[in-house]
């Protein structure tokens, strides 16, 4: 089972897991923007057999581009260790005399990369600080307008505080808003349903196996047509969520600023449902 933590925020793991140890499955989490979160008291990505935290530009830390793999097993340590770089053992002091137990690729990230991703995390737990101040101030200011509700986390303590996720009541109404807000000019917010490659609506190239070269699903068979795939829960949900990034460095006039613009362009958008 690959588990997606969306928007810095946590999944309902003691529900996960009760799956993972009912059906005996393998979990790896991918925590690439939960760097920071954690469900009662463990970071995410620690759960599973092996997790993973992007470290891309927008995330909570970045070093510019790269990520941080984590496993408590040792031999998937050493594949991954290996499969990131060429399939290098990274045994001994010599580079060009290592051994390959495995083919690998070039993923490995910069020394210059890691210098810059070491500092950013030192600066984590100011910045989630600052976002979880930030995001209850505009959650309180937002939670006067009817009709806008907000997304439920796992562990509300364990929220990194890296994005506001507002529900509208059904996807017309979060189109209506995200119209308001491009036509006020308020910027800084995904709407995943249209907008953004992390949704399958936008998955051309996925649902039709758009590859450069053949993958082993399409030599050996794929097991899932993804062109069929009906999601109509998920869809219902993620028609109705607009995310905003949350910024550590908001001063009060913009926090302020904002808050009144969302409001007003969710009271416009609304005057239908309300009405
Ligand atoms: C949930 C999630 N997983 C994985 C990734 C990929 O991270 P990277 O580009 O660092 O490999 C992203 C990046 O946006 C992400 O948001």
């Amino acid at each position: 089972m690959c588990l997606v933590h969306m928007c810095g925020g946590n999944a309902n793991m003691d529900e996960i897991m009760a799956v993972v140890k009912e059906h005996n499955l393998k979990l790896v989490e991918d925590a690439g923007q939960a760097f920071a979160a954690s469900y009662k008291g463990t970071a995410t990505g620690l759960f599973g057999s092996a997790g993973a935290y992007s470290f891309d530009f927008f995330k909570i830390a970045t070093a510019g581009e790269g990520g941080i793999f984590v496993t408590n097993d040792e031999n998937t340590y050493k594949l991954a260790d290996s499969y990131c770089d060429h399939g290098h053992d990274h045994i001994g002091n010599n580079r060009g005399m290592e051994n390959h137990p495995i083919i690998g690729f070039n993923y490995r990230i910069s020394e210059l990369h890691a210098a810059v991703g070491a500092a950013q995390t030192r600066k984590v737990p100011a910045i989630r600080t600052a976002n979880l101040k930030h995001k209850a101030f505009l959650q309180k200011e937002l939670s006067k307008v009817q009709g806008i509700s907000f997304s439920k986390l796992g562990d509300d303590n364990g929220d990194s505080g890296t994005f506001l996720n507002i529900l509208m009541p059904d996807t017309e109404t979060a189109k209506r808003t995200v119209d308001e807000f491009n036509k006020a000019g308020v910027g800084g917010f995904n709407y995943w349903f249209t907008n953004m490659y992390h949704f399958i609506n936008q998955w051309e190239h996925i649902k039709g196996l758009k590859t450069a070269s053949k993958l082993p699903i399409q030599v050996l068979g794929a097991p899932q047509d993804y062109n069929n795939l009906q999601l109509p829960k998920t869809q219902a949900v993620v028609g109705r969520l607009i995310s905003f990034g949350i910024r550590c460095t908001w001063t009060e006039e913009e926090l302020k600023n904002l808050a009144s613009k969302i409001s007003e362009c969710a009271t416009k958008a609304l005057k239908p449902v309300n009405a």
